[in-house]
C-alpha cells in the first residue's frame, strides 16, 4: 500500500521556503532538494541538488536525491531555473519523475506588471518569466502532470532564519535618511506574506491529490491593497527608528523630472522610479484562494 506523496520541496532554504516547512503538519513526509541545506533542517531531510547542473553527471545526481514513490514538487527556486531542470530531468531520466503527481512552481507578476517596461533589463526578465512558464507547461503536459504556477506580488515577512529583501531594504532606506522624497501621487501596492504564498503554495499542492487540479498561471497578492505611501508608513509605524524620516510629497511630475537624469545612468532605475506612481494590484487574494476572512497587512517590528 503506498503512503501519502512525498513533498519534494525545491529553494526550502528560502523565506518561502521556511516558511512552508513551519506550516507542515507532523508526520508530513517532505524533502528539501538544494544546494544548502537550510538552517534547522534534519540531515534527513534534504538532499543535495543543484538545479542549474543539466549535465549527464548532474541529472544522474538529481535523479538519485529524488525519493521514491509518489511525490508532490513545490518549487520557491526560480521558475527559470526550475523548468530546463525538469525538462532535462524528462529527456535523461525518465524513470526518476514516475512518481510524480504535479508541480507547483513560483514565477512573479512581473510577467504582468513589467511586461511593457521600456528598460531591457525588466523586458528580459518578462521573456525569462514568459518561457520559463510555457516551457514547464509544457513539461507537465508531456508528463500528464498538473503544473500550478503562482505569480506573487512581492513578497514580505520573516522567519526563523530568514527576512524579505523588500520591506526590509525599505526599513533600511528609512531608518538612513533624514527624508525621502516621494511622488504626491503614489501607487497602489498588494504586497504578500511569505507565510501566505507558502500556504497557497500547498493547497495548491493538496488539490493534486484528489485529482482536482488543472494546469494554471495564478497571478495572486495579499488580502490588503494599500498605496505605496501607505506602505512606508506601516514600517514607520512599527520602527521608531525608520519614523524620523520625513515622506516629502512632491508633485508627481517634478518628482519624475527631477530624477530624469537617472535615465542616463540607469535606465532600469529610473524606470522603478515612475512605477512608484503606477497601481501593481488587483491580483486574486489569497483570502479568495484559501477561502478565509481578509487579513490586513502585517509589517513585522524590527529585530
Ligand atoms: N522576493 C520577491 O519579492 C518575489 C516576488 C515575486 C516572485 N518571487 C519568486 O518567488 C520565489 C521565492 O523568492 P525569494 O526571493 O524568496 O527567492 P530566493 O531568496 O532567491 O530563494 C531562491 C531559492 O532557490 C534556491 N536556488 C537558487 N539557485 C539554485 C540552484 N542552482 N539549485 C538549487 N536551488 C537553487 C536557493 O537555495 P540555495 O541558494 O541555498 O541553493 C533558495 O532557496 C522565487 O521563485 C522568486 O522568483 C519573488
Amino acid at each position: 500500500m503506498s503512503g501519502p506523496p512525498t513533498l519534494v520541496l525545491f529553494g526550502a532554504g528560502s523565506l518561502c521556503g521556511e516558511a512552508l516547512i513551519e506550516q507542515l503538519s507532523l508526520g508530513t513526509p517532505w524533502l528539501g532538494l538544494g544546494r544548502r541545506q537550510p538552517p534547522g533542517t534534519a540531515g534527513h531531510q534534504w538532499r543535495l541538488c543543484d538545479l542549474s547542473d543539466l549535465s549527464p553527471e548532474g541529472l544522474a545526481a538529481a535523479a538519485s536525491a529524488l525519493p521514491p514513490g509518489p511525490q508532490i514538487w513545490i518549487a520557491f527556486a526560480h521558475i527559470w531555473l526550475m523548468a530546463p531542470f525538469l525538462e532535462a530531468l524528462l529527456a535523461r531520466q525518465p524513470q526518476a519523475l514516475a512518481g510524480l503527481r504535479g508541480v507547483v512552481a513560483c514565477s512573479s507578476s512581473s510577467v504582468i506588471t513589467k511586461r511593457f517596461a521600456a528598460n531591457r533589463f525588466d523586458r528580459e526578465l518578462v521573456q525569462r518569466l514568459n518561457k520559463a512558464q510555457q516551457q514547464l507547461l509544457d513539461t507537465c503536459l508531456r508528463l500528464s502532470v498538473p503544473a500550478r504556477i503562482l505569480a506573487p506580488t512581492l513578497i514580505h515577512g520573516r522567519t526563523e532564519h530568514h527576512a524579505d529583501r523588500n520591506v526590509e531594504a525599505l526599513r533600511r532606506l528609512l531608518r538612513r535618511l533624514p527624508l525621502l522624497p516621494l511622488p504626491a501621487q503614489t501607487g497602489l501596492r498588494q504586497p504578500i506574506a511569505a507565510a501566505d504564498l507558502a500556504a497557497v503554495a500547498l493547497e495548491q499542492g493538496r488539490a493534486m491529490l484528489t485529482g482536482a487540479a488543472d494546469s494554471v498561471v495564478l497571478p495572486l497578492g495579499g488580502d490588503e491593497t494599500l498605496s505605496y505611501r501607505d506602505l512606508l508608513e506601516r514600517i514607520q509605524a512599527g520602527d521608531p527608528r525608520a519614523a524620523y524620516c520625513r515622506l516629502l510629497a512632491l508633485p508627481t511630475p517634478l518628482f519624475q523630472w527631477l530624477a530624469s537624469p537617472l535615465l542616463l545612468v540607469s535606465p532600469k532605475t529610473f524606470e522603478a522610479v515612475l512605477r512608484l506612481s503606477a497601481d501593481l494590484a488587483g491580483f486574486t487574494c489569497v483570502a479568495d484562494l484559501l477561502g478565509r476572512p481578509p487579513q490586513p497587512l502585517r509589517v513585522q517590528p524590527p529585530r
